[in-house]
């Protein structure tokens, strides 16, 4: 389903790293979605013989100041869809494995009583002077 305008912050978040540009975040593992196919879209998927869904990912935009931002996705490893998303947005380097870890207690210290996944990924933004030249 997607989300519009009346449900901004839905499913979003604005996070900071600490100050050694470390970040973790609580989420809901991401599963597939279709894009909405009932306009033009629809009927473009439909003539090219493709279907409509998203293997699960999240979104992220990444800033810092002196730095190219960085607007990605990251894309669930074990996801129905990856090899025919039908927004042609998935590449391998994106691909993460989430690990399934039982009950206990989390990284960041939290004790959970079901099990949970945890997944890893680093960020390398390119600084805006050597974007330009590149
Ligand atoms: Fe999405």
């Amino acid at each position: 389903m997607q989300r519009g305008e009346d449900a901004q912050m839905m499913l979003r978040a604005r996070l900071r790293t600490d100050a050694e540009g470390r970040y973790h975040f609580w989420s809901i593992k991401p599963t597939f979605y279709p894009v909405p196919d009932d306009g033009p879209v629809g009927d473009m998927l439909r003539h090219m013989r493709r279907h409509p869904n998203r293997p699960g990912h999240i979104h992220l935009m990444l800033k810092h100041p002196g730095h190219q931002t960085l607007t990605t996705h990251l894309f669930v490893s074990d996801s129905p869809y990856l090899d025919s998303d039908a927004v042609f947005g998935v590449r391998n380097s994106l691909v993460v494995d989430f690990t399934r870890h039982p009950a206990g207690t989390a990284p960041d210290g939290r004790v959970l009583n079901k099990p949970y996944y945890t997944a890893r990924y680093d960020f390398r933004l390119v600084p805006a002077a050597e974007h330009a030249t590149a």
